[in-house]
């Protein structure tokens, strides 16, 4: 049977070339985004087998309503993926670009998990992907509310996983912490095991069909994670 799918974050970067990965698998693909004309070009691409919904998820009353209706237009859905996100490298720490930020990773976010989390627990199974990164492990100088809204993220998702699991629905709940992803989206000097977005999505796409509860992207990441972890605040705030 056919499995239905949707990608918040599907006009650009690991959203889009995720999109196209569960297109060439068979799946059909809600496409969701602000910009509309991108959505569209990719749908293009796959025009039998995609639905577009132009959204900002910052803004959370629209954008609630908004997801709820693409979930109806496809007729429910398996899978929701939360790849939307915002980051800035604040060396100033102006406040709205740190506001910005909340607004999308953390507000946001969680408006859209609620959607997803409500429409599986009422048909008792799905599964539930967000795009974290591995910088939830640790905060940051010069990108704080960053950092801190991907741990909002990841530790929010395990709260969301605790609470499926007792509610004994077949939901999985997947915590994706990429490192460097060659996107609009990776800033700064200094990047290093940068994977290309079709790498990042291929080794997504594995760990969703796993059902696994984390996966670090690429997988040697696991290491820079365990280092981020282990290292002492004296030597973190120094480098
Ligand atoms: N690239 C990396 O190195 C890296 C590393 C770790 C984690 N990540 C995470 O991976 C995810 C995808 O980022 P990317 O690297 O693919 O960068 P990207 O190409 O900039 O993609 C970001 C996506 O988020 C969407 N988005 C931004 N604000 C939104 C809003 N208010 N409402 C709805 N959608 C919104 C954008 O679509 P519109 O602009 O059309 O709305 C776009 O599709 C992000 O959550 C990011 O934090 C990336």
């Amino acid at each position: 049977m056919t499995q239905n799918a949707i990608i918040l974050g599907a006009t650009s970067g690991i959203g889009k070339e995720l999109a196209r990965m569960f297109c060439h698998n068979g799946y059909v693909v809600g496409l969701a985004g602000r910009r509309t004309h991108l959505l569209s070009e990719l749908k293009r691409e796959f025009p039998d087998s995609t639905f577009i919904k132009t959204i900002d998820i910052a803004k959370t009353i629209d954008a609630m309503v908004q997801l709820n209706e693409l979930i109806s237009e496809m007729k429910g859905v398996d899978i929701i993926i939360i790849s939307s996100g915002i980051g800035f490298i604040n060396h100033e720490l102006q406040w709205p670009q740190e506001k910005d930020t909340i607004d999308v990773n953390v507000t946001g976010f969680a408006a859209m998990a609620n959607i997803a989390i409500h429409h599986f627990l009422q048909k008792g199974s799905g599964h539930f992907v967000g795009i974290s990164s591995i910088s939830a492990i640790r905060g940051d100088n010069d990108s704080p509310a960053y950092n801190a809204s991907k741990s909002f993220i990841s530790n929010y998702m395990e709260g969301l996983r605790k609470k499926v699991v007792k509610s004994g629905a077949s939901i999985s709940v997947t915590d994706i912490q990429p490192g460097f992803v060659d996107t609009a989206m990776a800033k700064g000097e200094g990047l290093f095991w940068v994977a290309t977005p079709q790498k990042a999505a291929q080794q997504i796409y594995n760990a969703i069909q796993r059902k696994k509860k984390h996966a670090y992207i690429t997988k040697r990441w696991m290491f820079i994670g365990w280092l981020m972890k282990m290292m002492p605040d004296f030597i973190y705030n120094r480098i």
